[in-house]
């Protein structure tokens, strides 16, 4: 099972020893490029596992070669997953894999590298998000402000049940997370150190857009 924080309300550890391993050699500065994109999409899969662990569940009639039985099955709408770009979407692709049916939204985010405010430059959603958990997807969490507003966004635009995964979290963004939604749990990986100067998680991973695509 996953660790709730003692330092930290409604946030949770992922500790499962294959994240934790897969987590490492992304940290590693030798990992290639498609080495870091694998591992994200492996880590996905996991991570989504933990995020939807306490979905409810409903009951459907079906007939197995046997007999007629009353099986289990998600219960509500579909969910939504929200990626903010450009990073997000390595998780993004792997949780599609394991919940094909759900909606997505793009936000479309980027720090300014002096600033470290978020600028927003795209944002598509669906229409009907209040009836639906919505998981929002970053690997970083490192001042917040990428975080604080894309939830912001989401719920001018109607979402009310958020969930927000990431890969990496630092103890400043969590705070700066968690006093601004604090309805919204905060699922992790790690919670890293402090941040430096310039606003990256130390250990940490580096940039992670960068590192996914290649752009450094
Ligand atoms: C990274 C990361 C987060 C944000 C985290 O994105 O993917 O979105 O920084 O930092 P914060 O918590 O201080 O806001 P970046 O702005 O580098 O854009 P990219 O994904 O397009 O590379
Ligand atoms: N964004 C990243 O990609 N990495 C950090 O360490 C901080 C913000």
């Amino acid at each position: 099972m996953p660790t709730p924080s003692t330092s930290h309300a409604n946030v949770t550890v992922i500790d499962h020893p294959l994240v934790q391993h897969k987590l490492t050699i992304m940290r590693d500065k030798q990992t290639s490029t498609a080495s870091f994109r694998r591992l994200l999409r492996e880590i996905s899969l996991l991570l989504c596992y933990e995020v939807t662990r306490n979905l409810e569940l409903t009951t459907l009639e079906i007939e197995t070669p046997l007999e007629a039985m009353q099986a289990p099955v998600l219960a509500g709408k579909k969910l939504v997953f929200a990626s903010i770009l450009r990073a997000g979407n390595g998780l993004l692709e792997g949780m599609l894999d394991l919940v094909p049916s759900a909606r997505v939204a793009h936000v479309g985010l980027y720090r300014d590298h002096k600033t470290l405010e978020a600028i927003e430059y795209y944002f598509k959603a669906p229409d009907d998000m209040s009836n639906r958990l919505v998981i929002v997807v970053d690997p970083m969490l490192a001042t917040a402000n990428s975080a604080t507003a894309a939830i912001e966004k989401l719920k001018e635009r109607g979402a009310t049940n958020l969930r927000f995964l990431c890969l990496l979290a630092a103890p400043e963004g969590i705070d700066a997370f968690t006093t601004a939604h604090p309805d919204v749990p905060v699922y992790t990986a790690a919670i890293d150190s402090h941040l430096n100067e310039k606003g990256y998680i130390v250990p940490g991973l580096g940039d992670a857009g960068d590192r996914m695509y290649g752009t450094k």
